[in-house]
């Protein structure tokens, strides 16, 4: 299948361009403003870059680093792509579909029950599980680890997430499409943080672009201060693969969104996320979304000029929650 003709605005000569890339997005995604949820929160100015609208799957976000994570791939001549996560991960069912899409295998390690509308996705696409039999993430990267080694040059994989320096480069150059769309500088950039990977491309895009705007990752699995070591070190690795100026450590911040549980959403996060759907149609997911605009609209509160709020995606757990009648 063909897939479609490149679209991004990308700088000339940008140095993402020099990798070799997997078209998969349909890029730039809408930078769209949400005026009728404005009015009904009576916020201020909010800008949605629309993820959810990546036009490759169910992928959403989870598709800019794959672009390059492939692309890698496939110059090296693999054959089977590896990676893993737990049971609701999105990038795994991405990945399957990514990987089936330059004709390539996929073999995704999962911990805990592997029961969920994204790794039946996965399966339908022809990925092959392998679960570990356990309830321990970190028990993930050591078997793709483990199965790369096996694989020798026919496997080509990345930990939890793709989020690697070369995975990030895809919000790297997300950040160049973004800085395209600005009539103006908003306050702030908020998205939510898993892995770290989008948010790590995306600082070190906006250093590489010269777009200086604050950045608030919405962390809905690690504390802080671990995910911001973990973030500056993936951006660093990031810049340096592009050879660009790394981030400041001090261009981004974290706001600890563990508070309801892993994928529980609170009331308010729930209601702000029905309003979403209700006044502009756009649907959440509770780990990523719900959390995501709830923390973007706080920061409209407290008085923030303009927010851009970066939708992810999460569409196939989002339409779960729906069916279980709890959104
Ligand atoms: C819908 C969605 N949004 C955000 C994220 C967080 O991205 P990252 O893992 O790059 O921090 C994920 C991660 O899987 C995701 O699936």
């Amino acid at each position: 299948m063909n897939r479609p003709a490149a679209t991004a605005r990308q700088p000339a000569g940008a140095p993402w361009t020099a990798l070799p890339r997997v078209r998969l997005a349909l890029l730039p995604t809408p930078l769209m403003r949400a005026e009728r949820l404005e009015a009904a929160l009576g916020c201020g100015l909010l800008l949605v870059k629309r993820d959810d609208l990546i036009g490759f799957g169910m992928a959403g976000n989870k598709a800019r680093p794959l672009e390059f994570l492939l692309g890698a791939a496939r110059a090296r001549g693999a054959e089977v792509f590896v990676t893993g996560g737990g049971p609701g991960s999105n990038f795994c069912a991405a990945a399957a579909q990514a990987a089936r899409s330059v004709g390539m295998g996929c073999e995704l390690v999962i911990w805990g029950e592997p029961d969920s509308p994204n790794l039946a996705l996965a399966v339908a696409a022809g990925a092959r599980l392998r679960p570990t039999g356990g309830s321990q993430r970190e028990a993930v990267d050591r078997q793709v680890a483990a199965r790369l080694a096996e694989l020798g040059p026919r496997g080509f994989g990345v930990p939890r997430g793709g989020s690697t320096p070369l995975g990030a480069v895809g919000f790297a150059a997300a950040a160049a499409e973004l800085a395209a769309q600005l009539a103006a500088p908003p306050s702030v950039i908020v998205l939510p943080v898993g892995s770290g990977g989008s948010i790590a491309g995306l600082l070190a895009g906006l250093a590489a672009v010269d777009l200086e705007v604050p950045v608030l990752g919405v962390s809905v699995s690690r504390p802080p201060e671990e995910i911001a070591a973990r973030v500056h070190a993936l951006a660093a690795g990031c810049a340096a693969l592009l050879g660009t100026t790394p981030p400041r450590p001090d261009a981004c911040t974290f706001v600890d969104a563990r508070g309801s549980g892993f994928g529980i959403a609170s009331e308010l996060e729930r209601e702000r996320a029905r309003l979403a759907l209700h006044t502009e149609g756009l649907l959440l997911d509770e780990t990523y979304g719900a959390e995501a605009l709830s923390v973007a609209v706080d920061r409209l509160a407290d008085g923030a000029g303009a927010v851009v709020w970066w939708h992810t995606g999460g569409i196939l757990p989002a339409v779960r929650t729906m069916m279980k009648g709890t959104a």
